[in-house]
Parts: structure tokens; C-alpha cells; sequence
């Protein structure tokens, strides 16, 4: 028996990571049964990907700092893991908590299970079932290897007992991310972010694409550029364009049509939380193929558009505000002129997405380890959920 306060490693690398961390740090440090650890993988070392992370959403800084930067997915996965795995074997910790799907995800989940450490996942159980998709593959390892599965919404529970994990390893506690956004919803409001470009509230698009599918091959980063600026002449359209997808242009040889100082087609770079946030709220419709703008579309009520064929979070399409286009032009061409004239549906309430996500994840992290009171079993919790 632990009679100190367990210590546990919350691990973070990637951009989308920052969001779903801080929720569950500030409910961690409040509840005071567990010691945490902050280890950075540095998967996303810009600072516009990173450190303006840190500073806008009040994330202590990080206790370890991994520093790995770019590679090959094969290379950048072996560094996190050989590097987590020494940290682990100096300064072992009671469990490791990853989140999300990136891969310093499964990297540090590997590291930990191999040497006896637990594991616990949050935004456990999603499922695109596209396993060409990187994150797909880190999804399904992470949860193959991970003792404590914490997941965001319904479908995520159907996939894992699909999967037989047994439901002692899986509690439905909702979205941390939605903690994060209603946070700093009133924040972010007060930046006016569209304001600063010269656009009126409902006046524009907001627009962010970086998924393999959509920007390595020329040919279709091509033809999505050219269609973004055909929609942009019926709707101005902000890109906040990510640094694989600059890239990515400028090795299609189409970087001029991303160019800043644009009328219609304002690109600028990767934005920080609450700039992105507020372009969001504001915005008369999203065109994205992340996932965390699906959702944030979803609770925020603005139309969004997923440029892909599948989701795994298919909740965004059932209860929310997103529809999937791919990457048909026409598709995509349609739906949006639907929007434009207002035919959308608003989207209801998402169960469990409450702003309350983190506590329950702290609290369920501290009856794992022991230091918390009995759970409710899972099938209670999802039959009062639908
Ligand atoms: C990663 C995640 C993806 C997530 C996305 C959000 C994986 C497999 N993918 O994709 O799920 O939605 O982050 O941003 O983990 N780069 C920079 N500066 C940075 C970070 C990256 O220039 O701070 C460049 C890299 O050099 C590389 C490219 O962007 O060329 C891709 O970075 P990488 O972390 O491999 O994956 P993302 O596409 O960002």
C-alpha cells in the first residue's frame, strides 16, 4: 500500500495534447490525493505550436522536457520512447497519463507498461476504423496497452467493449477539452480576434488543414487551395495554416497562393489558444479536418465542415455541427453555400461535455491508484447517458 500521495506523469507532446492537459492538471493539483509530474515530450517545439500554450492557459511549467523535435514517424516515436523510458527508470512514477492520439501518446504508454508502470488514457475509445490514418494506429495501441480507459463520449465505450476490453477498465467521463473551452470562452471573446483582421462576427470562415489526406500529396493540396480561394471570393476565409501544410505548399509549389496580405484568403500562421478560439466562436462556418475543432464547432453551435471521409468522433455529426465533406470539391462546394444561406442544423447538448471532465478524471485517476472513494460501474454510467 502507497502510503505517500501517489506520483503520476502526465504527458504531453503535441499541440492538441496542451488543451486536454490543463483541465486535468488544475483538478489534480485542486483534489490533492495525487503528486503530478509534467513531462514535455517537445513532439511541438515552435513556439507558436507550443510555449504560447503553456503561457495562455496557465500550465505550469513542464517538470521534464524530453525534447525530441521532428523525424520520420518510425524515428520521432523511438526517441520519445527510449528517452521517456530513462526518465521512467531515474524518477519512476506511480502511473503515466497520456492523452489523445499522437505519438507521443502510445510512445509513452509503450515506455511506461514496459516497465510496470500503469497506464491511463484519456479521450480513450475513439475509432475513425481508417488505419491509414497515424493517429488511428496510436489510438488502438495506446488502448491494447492501457489499464485505465477514460473516454470522452458514447461511441468510445461501444468500440472498446467491441474490442472485449473488459468495462473494469473503462469509464465514460467526458470531454476535458470542453472543460478547456468553456474556461476561457469569455477570455478568448474579449480578444476580438476577427476585429483585428477587419471582420464582423459571422462575416468570415475559419479554416485549419494538416492531415496527411489532405496536404502531402501536391495534387490535392493543390486543388483545396484553389477551392479555398474560389470560397473565398463568396466569404472571406481566415487559413491558419500549419507548419506541415506551409511546407507541404511550398514543396507543391504553391506557396504563393498561401501568401500573407491576402483580402480574401487571409493566411496567417498557426494561431495561439485563444486567438483560434475566438475566430471560432465568431466564425459563420469552420472548414477543418482536426479533431478537436469538430468538437469545439460542435459545443460553440458554428457549422463546421470535416474535410474527411470518417470521424472518430462521431458524436460531432449526431448531436453536433459537423458534417463530413471529404475532399470533393463539389462536396464541399455545396455544403458550404448551404451554410452561407443559413441551412444548418444548431446542434444540441453532448452528454457528459460540461465543463466538469476534469475532476471527474482526477477522481477516477485516485480511486485507480487507491486513494479514492469506490466507482460507479460503467454500465450505470452510460444507461443514464442515453
Ligand atoms: C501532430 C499529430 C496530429 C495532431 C497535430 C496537431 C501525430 C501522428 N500527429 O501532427 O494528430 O492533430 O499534431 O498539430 O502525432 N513542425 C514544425 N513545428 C512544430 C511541430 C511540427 O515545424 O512545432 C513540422 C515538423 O517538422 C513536421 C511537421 O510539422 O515536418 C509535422 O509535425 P508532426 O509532429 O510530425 O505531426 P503533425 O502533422 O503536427
Amino acid at each position: 500500500m502507497i502510503t505517500r500521495k501517489p506520483v503520476v506523469d502526465l504527458v504531453a507532446g503535441a499541440r492538441p495534447n496542451f488543451m486536454k492537459l490543463a483541465p486535468v492538471v488544475r483538478a489534480i493539483a485542486a483534489a490533492d490525493a495525487l503528486s503530478f509530474r509534467i513531462i514535455h515530450t517537445g513532439q511541438h517545439y515552435d513556439e507558436a505550436m507550443n510555449d504560447v500554450f503553456f503561457q495562455e492557459l496557465g500550465i505550469p511549467a513542464p517538470d521534464v522536457h524530453l525534447e525530441v523535435g521532428s523525424g520520420s514517424p518510425g524515428a520521432q516515436t523511438a526517441k520519445i520512447l527510449e528517452r521517456y523510458e530513462a526518465h521512467v527508470q531515474s524518477q519512476r512514477p506511480d502511473a503515466t497519463v497520456v492523452f489523445g492520439d499522437v505519438n507521443s501518446t502510445v510512445a509513452c504508454a509503450l515506455a511506461a507498461v514496459k516497465l510496470g508502470v500503469p497506464v491511463a488514457h484519456v479521450e480513450a475509445g475513439l475509432r475513425s476504423f481508417d488505419r491509414t490514418m497515424p493517429e488511428e494506429i496510436n489510438r488502438i495501441l495506446t488502448d491494447a496497452i492501457a489499464g485505465l480507459l477514460l473516454v470522452s463520449e458514447e461511441s468510445g465505450v461501444r468500440n472498446l467493449r467491441a474490442e472485449g476490453v473488459a468495462d473494469e477498465r473503462v469509464r465514460l467521463v467526458g470531454n476535458v477539452m470542453i472543460d478547456t473551452l468553456q474556461s476561457w470562452l469569455p477570455v478568448a471573446r474579449a480578444r476580438q480576434a476577427a476585429a483585428k483582421l477587419e471582420l464582423k462576427p459571422r462575416s468570415y470562415g475559419f479554416v485549419t488543414l494538416h492531415r496527411p489526406s489532405n496536404v502531402d500529396d501536391p495534387e490535392t493540396l493543390t486543388r483545396l487551395v484553389r477551392l479555398l480561394h474560389r470560397l473565398a471570393d463568396k466569404l472571406p476565409l481566415v487559413f491558419a495554416v500549419h507548419p506541415r501544410t506551409r511546407a507541404a505548399a511550398e514543396r507543391s509549389g504553391i506557396g504563393e497562393l498561401l501568401a500573407p496580405g491576402q483580402a480574401r484568403l487571409i493566411c496567417t500562421g498557426p494561431q495561439p489558444y485563444l486567438e483560434s478560439l475566438s475566430l471560432v466562436a465568431d466564425a459563420a462556418v469552420v472548414l477543418t479536418d482536426s479533431g478537436g475543432l469538430q468538437e469545439e464547432t460542435s459545443v460553440l453551435g458554428v457549422p463546421c465542415l470535416t474535410l474527411r471521409e470518417n470521424t472518430e468522433r462521431p458524436v460531432t455529426v449526431t448531436l453536433g455541427t459537423s458534417r463530413l465533406v471529404g475532399n470533393d470539391e463539389s462536396k464541399i462546394e455545396s455544403a458550404f453555400d448551404e451554410i452561407v444561406v443559413g441551412r444548418w442544423p444548431h446542434g444540441q447538448a453532448i452528454p457528459l461535455w460540461d465543463g466538469q471532465t476534469g475532476e471527474r478524471v482526477a477522481a477516477e485517476l485516485a480511486r485507480w491508484l487507491g486513494v479514492g472513494t469506490a466507482a460507479e460501474p460503467l454500465a450505470a454510467a452510460v444507461s443514464t447517458q442515453s
